[in-house]
C-alpha cells in the first residue's frame, strides 16, 4: 500500500468474538498479501485485565482456527510482535491518558496514522470518540490521518440512529467516520456496478420498459442461536432489512454514479433511499417467526419478535415507477442464499405456434452473491427435434470457474483494506443511514401493532405460506435461478 507513514490500528472491545475470528485473521492476510503499511502496529483495548502476551495467545488460536492463509512459525512470530493490549474502561478518560501514551510510545517520534475500530455496542460509540477527542487524539495534521471504523448495529431506530450521527459529528468530520455493512464488501456486490457500468448490454433495459419485477432474497438456514438475546430486541428488519438489504437495492436501482468515487455512488444511493414509496405495512409486509424460536434461550415466552419478512416496495422515479421490488429474509429456512433475480418482461408477440396450455417463460436474470458465487441468464431455447418447442436454458458464470476456488477475500478483509486506504465507498454514509431508517421505522410502529398479524413458519421451510400468497397478488412467484429450490 502506498501510504509511508506509521499506521496503527486500535481495536475497541479487543477481546470479543469478532476480533480474534474476523478482524485479526483478515489483518494477518493483508499484512501476508503486503497490503498492510511497512510500519504498522495493531492495539487491543478492553475492559479485561489481559497484557499483551495473552491478547497475542487468544489472537494465535483464532488465526489457527479462522486464518485463510498459512501460519508459519516465522510469519507468527513477526507478526505477532506488532499486537499489544492494554486494558481499561471505554468511559473513563484515565484509560485514554494511558492508551495515548502507549500509542506515542509505540509510533515514536514520528507522526503516526491512527485508525480506531470501534467492536463495542452502539452505545458506547459517543464516549469513545468523545474521550478520543478530548485526549486531541483524533485530531488530523497535514497528512497524517484519523479514522474510526464503527461496526453494526448503527442505531435502533431513526431517533437514535440520528442522535448517534449527531454525537459522532461533534467531534469527527463525516469522511473520519467508515460505518461498516459487511454486505457492501462481498466481491458479488460489488460487482453489480461493474456488470452494471461496465458492460454496455445491460444498462438500456435496465428499467421498466424492460423489467418486470426485481427480487431479493437472503435465506438463511441457520436459526438465532447463541445471539438469541440480542435478536430478540432487534428482529428481521433491524438486522437485516435496514442495512444490507436495503443496501443491495440501492445498488441494483441507483442511477450511474458520475465516477467511481464514494461520495458520488452515495449520492446515488440516496437518491434511490428518497424515491422510495412509503409502505404500508399491514398490505406491503408479511412477518413471520419460526417454531421453535420462543424456546431459545433469552428469547421471551411470547416474543412478537419476527425472524420472517418480506416487502414489497416501489421506487417512484423514472427508471422505476410502479415496478414491483420484493425484498425477504429470515433465519431457520431452507437453505442459506442470498440472491437476486431481476425478471424481463415477456415478448411483446409471440410467433411461434405453442400449445395454448404453454406458459412462455420470460428472461430472468440470477445474481448469486452466496454461496455459489456467480451469475446465471434464463434464455428460452428450442428444444432440437421439434418445430418449435422451447425450453428456458441457462447461460451461467461462476466465480469459481473464471477465477479460482479461493479467489474471493473474506469481506473484512476488504473493509479494513479500503479504510487503511481512504476509501469509504464499502461504508455506509451518515445520511444513507437515517433515509434507510426513515423507511423502515414506520414498519416497525405498525409490527409493535400487530399489523400485519405474525405468521409461524416450520424450520426449513421458505417462510409462513402468507408470503406466497402475498407475491400472488402481483402475479408473481418467488424466484430463484441460482439453482436449488
Ligand atoms: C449480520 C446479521 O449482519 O448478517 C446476522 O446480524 C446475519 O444475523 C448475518 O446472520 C448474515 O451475513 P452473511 O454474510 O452470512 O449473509
Amino acid at each position: 500500500m502506498s501510504d509511508k507513514l506509521p499506521t496503527t490500528i486500535v481495536i475497541f472491545g479487543a477481546t470479543g468474538d469478532l476480533t480474534q475470528r474476523k478482524l485479526v485473521p483478515a489483518l494477518y492476510t493483508l499484512w501476508q498479501k503486503e497490503r498492510l503499511p511497512q510500519a504498522f502496529q495493531i492495539v487491543g483495548f478492553s475492559r479485561s485485565e489481559w497484557d499483551s502476551a495473552e491478547f497475542r495467545k487468544k489472537m494465535k488460536k483464532g488465526l489457527d482456527e479462522h486464518s485463510r492463509t498459512e501460519l508459519t512459525k516465522e510469519d507468527w512470530k513477526e507478526f505477532s510482535e506488532r499486537l499489544h493490549y492494554i486494558s481499561g474502561s471505554t468511559t473513563e478518560p484515565d484509560g485514554y491518558k494511558k492508551l495515548n501514551d502507549m500509542l506515542t510510545e509505540l509510533e515514536g517520534e514520528q507522526p503516526a496514522n491512527r485508525m480506531y475500530y470501534l467492536s463495542v455496542p452502539p452505545k458506547i460509540f459517543p464516549p469513545i470518540v468523545h474521550n478520543l477527542y478530548d485526549q486531541g487524539m483524533t485530531k488530523e495534521e497535514g497528512d497524517v490521518w484519523r479514522r474510526v471504523i464503527v461496526e453494526k448495529p448503527f442505531g435502533f431506530d431513526l431517533e437514535s440512529a440520528t442522535s448517534l450521527n449527531d454525537s459522532l459529528h461533534e467531534v469527527l468530520d463525516e469522511d473520519q467516520i467508515y460505518r461498516i455493512d459487511h454486505y457492501l464488501a462481498k466481491e458479488t456486490v460489488q460487482n453489480i456496478l461493474v456488470f452494471r457500468f461496465g458492460n454496455t448490454i445491460f444498462e438500456p433495459i435496465w428499467n421498466r420498459n424492460y423489467i418486470e419485477s426485481v427480487q431479493i432474497t437472503a435465506a438463511e438456514s441457520v436459526e438465532v442461536g447463541s445471539r438469541a438475546g440480542y435478536y430478540d430486541s432487534s428482529g428481521v428488519l433491524r438486522d437485516m432489512f435496514q442495512n444490507h438489504l436495503l443496501q443491495l437495492l440501492t445498488i441494483v436501482a441507483m442511477e450511474p454514479p458520475a465516477s467511481f468515487a464514494a461520495n458520488a455512488i452515495r449520492n446515488e444511493k440516496s437518491k434511490v433511499l428518497e424515491s422510495i414509496r412509503p409502505m404500508h405495512a399491514a398490505t406491503e409486509t408479511v412477518r413471520g417467526q419460526y417454531v421453535g424460536y420462543r424456546q431459545a434461550e433469552g428469547v421471551a415466552d411470547r416474543s412478537q419478535t419476527a425472524t420472517y419478512a418480506a416487502m414489497r416496495l416501489f421506487i417512484d422515479n423514472w427508471r422505476w415507477k410502479d415496478v414491483p421490488f420484493y425484498l425477504r429474509s429470515g433465519k431457520a429456512l431452507k437453505e442459506k442464499k442470498t440472491e437476486i433475480t431481476i425478471n424481463f418482461k415477456s415478448p411483446p408477440h409471440m410467433m411461434f405456434p405453442l400449445p395454448a396450455e404453454y406458459h412462455i417463460n420470460s428472461n430472468m436474470l440470477s445474481i448469486c452473491i452466496q454461496p455459489d458465487e456467480g451469475i446465471h441468464l434464463s434464455v428460452e431455447a428450442k428444444v432440437p427435434d421439434t418445430s418449435a418447442e422451447m425450453r428456458s436454458v441457462d447461460m451461467e458464470f461462476h466465480y469459481k470457474d473464471s477465477f479460482g476456488a479461493g479467489a474471493i477475500p473474506e469481506a473484512y478483509e476488504r473493509l479494513l483494506f479500503e479504510a487503511l486506504n481512504g476509501d469509504a465507498s464499502l461504508f455506509t454514509r451518515g445520511d444513507n443511514i437515517e433515509l434507510a431508517w426513515s423507511l423502515i421505522d414506520p414498519i416497525l410502529k405498525s409490527w409493535d401493532e400487530s399489523v400485519p398479524p405474525l405468521m409461524f413458519y416450520e424450520q426449513g421451510s421458505w417462510g409462513p405460506t402468507e408470503s406466497h400468497k402475498f407475491i400472488a397478488q402481483t402475479q408473481d412467484i418467488w424466484r430463484m435461478g441460482c439453482g436449488g429450490h
